[in-house]
């Protein structure tokens, strides 16, 4: 049973499925950190694949179970850790998987993960923007429906109402752990921002329990694909979601809308690009046996550091999303990149 459903009864109806163990937290002896620096493992939310993810896809898959859909059809760069997780988890629960895919710089994580997607099964369908995914994503459905197939369509990034149940579930966790004295309450937790799922998730679950940590989301994506506009509509969209199931739930919308604050400092000069301050925080992490990726978690972990290591500094939590399974021996079990996807990938960038 989740913690929401134990906490709230009539969440136990919202179909779930369950795919994540609970995560430590840590504490860093961090050089130079002005008061405690923390981690929340969830790279370790699966041995099969860990990261930010899995939490969503208890909830998506759940609900794709319960409409009795028989594929997904997700969409995202073609490194995307949301496409690679949707695969090995949907097809763990029996479910084909479609993906549709915008190539991105490229880079040794974007090739392994691509080829455990594609060993896994994951048949892809690239396009050349970001801009053509959504009508791609429509025809794609309506040929499947035509074939007598049952289409989901899972959002980008798994960062609908629903996806984002799996991270309010991720604050009663989080909460848990301050009750039984595992840490202390942060009041700034560090977490990367893509689709906005996980921060969004987090900031309800915590205003839920009377939390009011700052969830400080660093933007990796561009400020067209998640801002504030986008966080908010996420926030009120989830919030609807959780009240029409189980009217106890807590009117926290504005609370936690309020506790997000987005941080666009490290952005750089793009999505996936190669980033300095992002090598050096991965130096750091390594110190700390974390792996980051140069995408999401290296820079969501540098913004942690400036933070942790400034005067302000006082109970800083880095919320890690990225998997820590080693995924080199399925990478090299699955096929080549097809040529023409690696052509695409190295004639474009975003
Ligand atoms: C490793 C990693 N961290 C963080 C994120 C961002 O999470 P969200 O899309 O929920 O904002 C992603 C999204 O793809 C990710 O792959």
């Amino acid at each position: 049973m989740t913690l929401l459903a134990r906490r709230f009864p009539k969440l136990s109806l919202v179909p779930h499925v369950p795919l994540a163990q609970t995560t430590p937290v840590q504490r860093l002896a961090l050089s130079g950190a002005k008061g405690e620096a923390w981690v929340k493992r969830d790279d370790l939310t699966s041995t099969r694949y860990g990261g930010n993810k899995v939490r969503k896809l208890e909830f998506l898959l759940g609900d794709a179970r319960h409409r009795e859909r028989d594929l997904l059809v997700a969409s995202g760069a073609f490194g995307s850790h949301h496409v690679l997780a949707t695969t090995l988890f949907g097809r763990q629960w029996g479910f084909d998987v479609h993906a549709v895919l915008v190539p991105q710089p490229w880079n040794d994580h974007v090739e392994e993960n691509l080829r455990v997607g594609l060993g896994a099964g994951m048949v892809p369908h690239a396009v050349r923007s970001w801009a053509a995914v959504p009508p791609t994503q429509t025809a794609l459905v309506a040929t499947l429906r035509l074939e007598g197939r049952r289409p989901y369509r899972v959002a980008y990034g798994g960062s609908s109402a629903t996806g984002a149940l799996g991270y309010v579930e991720a604050g009663l966790e989080l909460a848990a752990q301050i009750e039984n004295g595992e840490i202390p309450e942060p009041d700034r937790i560090f977490v990367a921002l893509g689709s906005g799922g996980t921060a969004v998730g987090l900031a309800i679950g915590l205003a839920a329990i009377g939390i009011t940590a700052k969830v400080v989301a660093v933007r990796v994506t561009p400020a067209l694909v998640c801002n504030r506009a986008t966080v908010a509509a996420l926030v009120a969209s989830t919030m609807k979601k959780l009240r029409d199931a189980e009217p106890a739930f807590p009117a926290v919308g504005h609370a936690a809308l309020a506790q997000i604050e987005i941080d666009s400092s490290r952005f750089g000069d793009g999505y996936g690009t190669a980033n300095e301050d992002a090598v050096e925080a991965s130096a750091v992490a390594s110190d700390f046996g974390l792996t980051l990726d140069p995408t999401y978690t290296a820079r969501a972990f540098s913004s942690f550091l400036a933070h942790a290591r400034g005067a302000d500094a006082r109970r800083t939590l880095f919320w890690h999303t990225l998997s820590a399974a080693s995924l080199s021996e399925r990478a090299d079990a699955g096929p080549e990149v097809p040529v023409a996807l690696r052509e695409m990938a190295f004639a474009q960038s975003f």
